[in-house]
């Protein structure tokens, strides 16, 4: 089991709650997304953001895990969005309260989405607020594909060629 990461505790600035995670592995970052997880609710969006390499899709991992999801996540740069069902018969309890099984998780991502046009064909506000989980990749594109009020989680890579992650997560 890895770590529990360094985190200061949420401070909350004109409506908007901040609180930031140091990670300082790929394990680290996985684990902390896994417990992140627990605080999403059916329909929520979280947009994910940094630069390449910076660990959004190890995070998306580590939230697609949390919510009870067993098979492979990957990044969806070259296809936009994948989608992830659990498999029938899947015995375990989601951590979604309205929910015994694992919701439906749309994983985005807008890396290589070359303008606001193509991101709206994507069709990703249809899913927002929808019963399941939206996770965006590279959502720091086009801000304003995204819907109010949803989860943004920015990771900051201080060091190249380093492990360590700044996590800021605002809502
Ligand atoms: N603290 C950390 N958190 C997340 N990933 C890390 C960390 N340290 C090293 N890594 C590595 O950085 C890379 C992140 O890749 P990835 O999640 O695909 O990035 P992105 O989706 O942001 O382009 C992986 O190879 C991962 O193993
Ligand atoms: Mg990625």
């Amino acid at each position: 089991m890895a770590a529990t990461p360094p985190y200061s505790p949420p401070s909350i600035e004109g409506g908007v709650t901040t609180e930031y995670v140091v990670t300082q592995s790929t394990e680290e970052t996985m684990h902390w997304g896994e417990t992140f997880a627990r605080r999403l609710k059916t329909g929520d969006v979280v947009a994910l953001c940094g630069e390449l390499g910076a660990g959004k899709t190890v995070l998306a991992q580590g939230i697609c895990r949390g919510l009870g999801y067993k098979g492979e996540v990957t990044s969806p740069s070259f296809v936009h969005l994948h989608r992830y069902e659990a498999s029938v018969g899947q015995t375990f309890l989601s951590v979604l309260p309205d929910r015994n099984v694992c919701p439906t998780i749309h994983h985005a991502d807008l890396y290589l989405t070359k303008s606001p046009e193509d991101a709206a064909d994507l069709g990703l506000d249809e899913l927002y607020g929808g019963d399941g989980i939206v996770l965006v990749e590279w959502a720091q594109r086009f801000p304003e594909m995204l819907p109010e009020g949803c989860w943004w989680i920015e990771i900051e890579w201080p060091k190249e060629g380093e492990n360590v992650r700044l996590i800021k997560v605002r809502k």
